[in-house]
């Protein structure tokens, strides 16, 4: 049962409660209209100490498409924060005015702090280099329409693993799935966190890091790009060194597989080439709109609404 339950890492879900949102998401998909009145009389805030475009407009748009309705700042300097309040008042005074909290925040932990003190429940829309949990329920929408399976897959994830929360996130959580090899391929410099690595050698998943994509690109079946997270360097000179250091273009996708996908979260920055997007690999922009739809399932499973 998810009514009142918040969401804040992928792994405070099972994959069973994974699966039923997925499968709500489904149903969404085959027919929308049957679901857009379930949410009316309902108001979600979002709250967002950081900025996004899709996250935030794909959770506002998820709501207003169920009857819903939407409060809430894109900007904290606009909202009381600026005057001083804590991040746990601000969740106790806006769980009075909404059914459901959505947070993005800079700083690791504090949607956890919010969902502590908030009356209503909380979703995490990323905090810091943590985890985006939402981020990965589209992942595995987007992995299970487009492979028809989240089991036996050899996942390349590719770029900023040091800072990428998206990552930190699928990768937790694709540790309860069965088979996965994953390949972990990023400079050195921006390698994958020890706590993320431990996770997968608890879950006895194979794993191999490497700086090489293309060396490892023809064994893909899930090519996963990130930016470069500019925001979470110290200095400036290092983001500009390692900003470029893959960029996927044609040529690598030539190596791949037939049937290997191209997911990416989304901004793009350089890492993957517009040339790429016309290669009906490029599952990047899909990968968007099954984000609507799987927060359409998500609000609905955390609200109690059948
Ligand atoms: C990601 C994020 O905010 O972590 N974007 C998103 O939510 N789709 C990825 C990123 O910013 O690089």
């Amino acid at each position: 049962m998810l009514k009142g339950r918040n969401l804040i890492a992928p792994v405070d879900f099972s994959m069973e409660e994974i699966a039923g949102v997925l499968d709500t998401a489904d149903r969404i998909i085959e027919d929308q209209a049957a679901f857009s009145q379930k949410c009316r009389g309902k108001v979600l805030a979002s709250l967002f100490y950081e900025p996004s475009t899709r996250t935030k407009f794909s959770f506002d748009t998820a709501m207003l498409r169920l009857g819903g309705e939407v409060i809430g700042f894109s900007d904290p300097m606009t909202s009381s924060t600026a005057k001083g309040e804590t991040v746990a008042d601000s969740a106790k005074t806006v769980s009075q005015y909404a059914d459901i909290i959505v947070v993005r925040h800079p700083k690791e932990g504090t949607a956890r702090l919010m969902g502590r003190y908030a009356d209503c429940p909380v979703i995490n829309a990323g905090d810091g280099g943590h985890m985006h949990p939402t981020q990965t329920l589209t992942d595995l929408l987007t992995i299970r329409h487009e492979m028809g399976t989240l089991d036996g897959l050899t996942v390349g994830v590719c770029g900023d693993l040091m800072f990428g929360r998206t990552i930190h996130s699928l990768v937790t959580c694709l540790c309860r799935c069965e088979g996965i090899h994953f390949v972990f391929i990023s400079p050195k410099e921006l390698r994958m966190p020890e706590y993320v690595k431990h996770a997968v050698r608890e879950s006895g998943h194979q794993w191999e890091e490497t700086t090489d994509l293309e060396g490892v690109i023809p064994k893909l079946d899930i090519l996963y790009m990130s930016r470069v997270q500019r925001e979470r360097f110290v200095s400036e000179e290092e983001y500009l060194r390692l900003k470029d250091y893959f960029i996927l273009t044609p040529e690598k996708m030539a190596l791949a597989k037939e049937k290997m996908i191209v997911m990416h979260p989304l901004p793009r920055v350089n890492e993957i080439a517009t040339a790429v997007d016309d290669d009906p690999r490029a599952a990047y922009f899909r990968q968007v709109k099954f984000g609507m739809y799987v927060r359409m399932a998500l609000i609905m499973a955390l609200l109690g609404v059948e």
